[in-house]
């Protein structure tokens, strides 16, 4: 069997309905389903190069190394994929470069591994499904299940303990409903606590876990009668009311998990006013400072002028909803 070079691009996503909680943390199994949408612009590229020549797969992200917890994730999605190809010993080099800042709570980690499922399956001759490519990403990074599909996406958390049934799945193409995305960046330093470690001690020590996972499943139900509908107001009650119940979590985790700087705390109320005064937008913000808003075509410029004036915002990005997945020749 011969094995090829290839290089996919997976966007990163944003959770409107947020996964925070393992229940099982090996195969990154959730406690409850998730849904979210792709960016478009935003991701990472993946080149996946099988040498026989190899003892060990190498990594290395923006021209860093990937070491420890990472190469250990990037072992277990190579090893998956391996297994599919007939249990080769041959092992990678792996390039990788993220369109967005690394560790800072906009999970490049989603794209990362929704990339390198893509691209290492095509190098190692593996003819994988979306559902499939789903299920080996999020072994390496759970919201990476997502980020193999474009558009509005659901995580099934799934009921069985092999997690076969834990798959992402589009619930919406990209054009379906042409909101406009910003990403406030705020603070670029290293976030301190991953999502990784960071969901582990709070389904261990938050007293809020229990009624977080509840929550989820109902925010799940109400998001999604939402964008069937089309319905801003209706979305951004949820999404923004199902974000500040996971950092409620977060905050009540001990030690707490407090990932807010000023500038967030400044976006968010800056989102609420915009709307009060009839502009369409809505916040969320992952594990991290920064703030994503969704905003109608005809308000975009407007929030974007006000978030970009906030003291603690170094910039403002501008997208679209975008596409899921794919392979980039020659990449
Ligand atoms: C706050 O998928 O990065 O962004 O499965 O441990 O890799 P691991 O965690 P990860 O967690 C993402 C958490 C979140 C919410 C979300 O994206 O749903």
């Amino acid at each position: 069997m011969t094995f090829e070079r290839a290089a996919a691009f997976a966007p990163i996503n944003i959770a409107l309905v947020k996964y925070w909680g393992k229940r099982d943390p090996v195969l990154n199994l959730p406690y409850a389903s998730s849904l979210s949408v792709a960016l478009a612009e935003l991701g990472s590229l993946t080149v996946v190069a099988p040498s026989a020549e190899l003892d060990a797969n190498i990594m290395v992200v923006n021209d860093e190394p990937v070491d420890g917890a990472g190469l250990i994730k990037v072992g277990r999605v190579m090893r998956l994929i391996r297994q599919m190809a007939g249990n080769t010993e041959v092992r990678a080099g792996i390039r990788g470069v993220n369109t967005v800042p690394t560790a800072q709570g906009l999970a490049s980690s989603a794209s990362a591994f929704a990339a390198l499922a893509t691209a290492g399956c095509a190098a190692y001759g593996v003819d994988a499904d979306e559902t499939t490519l789903s299920r080996i990403a999020r072994q390496g990074s759970g919201s990476a299940s997502r980020s193999v599909h474009g558009g509005w996406v659901i995580w099934h958390k799934g009921e069985r303990d092999d997690g076969l049934d834990s798959i992402g799945e589009q619930l919406h193409d990209a054009d379906y409903w042409p909101l406009r995305a910003l990403v406030a960046h705020v603070d670029i330093g290293r976030k301190k606590v991953s999502s990784t470690e960071g969901m582990q001690q709070s389904a261990r020590t938050s007293p809020f876990f229990g009624a977080w996972v509840e929550t989820c499943e109902r925010d799940l139900r109400d998001c999604r009668w939402a964008i069937a509908q089309r319905d801003i107001d209706a979305l951004a009650n949820v999404v923004e009311a199902n974000c500040l119940a996971m950092h409620s979590v977060m905050m009540a985790t001990r030690p707490p998990l407090m990932y807010w700087q000023p500038a967030t705390l400044a976006v968010i109320h800056a989102v609420r006013r915009l709307r009060a005064e009839g502009f369409e937008c809505l916040f969320t913000i992952d594990a991290g400072p920064s703030v994503v808003v969704l905003t109608g075509q005809g308000s975009v410029e407007r929030v974007a002028a006000e978030i970009g004036r906030i003291e603690g915002v170094a910039r403002v990005t501008q997208t679209r909803i975008g596409g899921g997945a794919h392979l980039v020749p020659n990449g």
